[in-house]
């Protein structure tokens, strides 16, 4: 597999969401004032991994889309998954010091300033998806369909409502189809959500799309389990995150389900699965199974 084309991928997005996510931050500190609009400006100018962007990128030329405005979706998914970080590290949540390696956003301001933050990048992130779609010249119905698969994979039925699931589940045994709804919801939806709106944004077939799709949940829930491998196995200054956080916090995780090993082979076997999902729809472009095995063997 091109482990190549991944990194190549990773690094345009990497610079996509920099460069955007700045431009973002400069425009909201212009019309927030004060500690609100520095700590805005404090949570976008984080350096992430930028795996989402990635896989919109991805998953839109995967289907034949060639336009550079892509990178305006790119970064609106960004936007969303980077408010679910800053809620996610607060003491109602996760209650983690650092982030990105750096403090947290309500470590260095205060649990208030970051809560705004984050309900505050909401709307921010469906305006930058407006704006992407103007750029990109989406015919309504794709819009809607780009903006309903976003904030349903955000919403009750995806990302917060595998959240809440989550904190409810804390020092309890699970079943394991509990456990992989809660993986699912919490992180997987917002992966697939990302390269179901690439696809879309190309205007790909319904095959293409039922390809697109089937990759990004298998790849979504085996990017959450490797985040539960990493956090058990890796250390703080290479997360820049707190390692070890999931044991002290008991949280439901698939290492304390299957331990560290079976973990790890549960996490290639979802990645083969996404592999073969776009196999399946006729997908032949390297860029997306490169990033399914950089998503199971990272160290970060
Ligand atoms: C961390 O996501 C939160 C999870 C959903 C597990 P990432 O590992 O993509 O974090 P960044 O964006 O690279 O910091
Ligand atoms: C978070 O999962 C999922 C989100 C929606 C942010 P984790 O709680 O495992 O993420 P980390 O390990 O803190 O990044
Ligand atoms: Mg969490
Ligand atoms: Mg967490
Ligand atoms: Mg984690």
């Amino acid at each position: 597999m091109a482990e190549g084309a991944a990194e190549a991928l990773l690094a345009e997005a990497q610079s996509i969401a920099e460069h955007h996510l700045l431009e973002l931050a400069a425009r909201l500190r212009r019309e927030v004032s004060g500690q609100l609009g520095e700590a805005l400006q404090y949570a976008l100018g984080t350096s992430g991994k930028r795996i989402r962007p990635a896989l919109v990128l991805a998953s839109y030329r995967a289907a034949g889309g060639q336009a550079a405005a892509i990178a305006r979706l790119a970064v609106a998914v960004e936007v969303i998954h980077t408010y679910s970080l800053v809620h996610d590290d607060l003491p109602c949540m996760d209650d983690d010091a650092r982030r990105r390696g750096r403090p947290t956003t309500h470590v260095t301001f205060d649990v208030a300033t970051a809560t705004r933050v984050g309900y505050l990048l909401v709307p921010v992130a469906v305006e930058v998806l407006c704006e992407a779609a103007d750029e990109l010249r989406l015919p309504g119905s794709i819009r809607q369909a780009v903006a309903r698969t976003l904030l349903a994979a955000s919403g009750i039925r995806g990302m917060v409502g595998g959240q809440w699931l989550d904190l409810d589940a804390e020092g309890r045994a699970l079943e394991a189809a509990e456990l992989t709804a809660i993986h699912a919801r919490k992180t997987g939806a917002l992966i697939e959500a990302a390269c179901v709106v690439g696809g879309l944004a190309a205007g790909a077939s319904p095959v293409l799309l039922a390809g697109l799709a089937g990759f990004g949940r298998e790849i979504g829930l085996a990017f959450q389990v490797a985040d539960d491998v990493l956090d058990a196995t890796a250390t703080t200054a290479q997360l820049g995150k707190t390692a070890g956080r999931d044991a002290s916090l008991g949280k439901s995780t698939y290492v304390r389900f299957l331990g560290v090993d079976r973990a790890r082979a549960e996490a290639i076997r979802l990645a083969d699965a996404a592999v073969r999902s776009l196999d399946q729809a006729g997908i032949v472009d390297p860029a997306l199974p490169s990033l399914a095995r950089y998503i199971v063997n990272r160290q970060s």
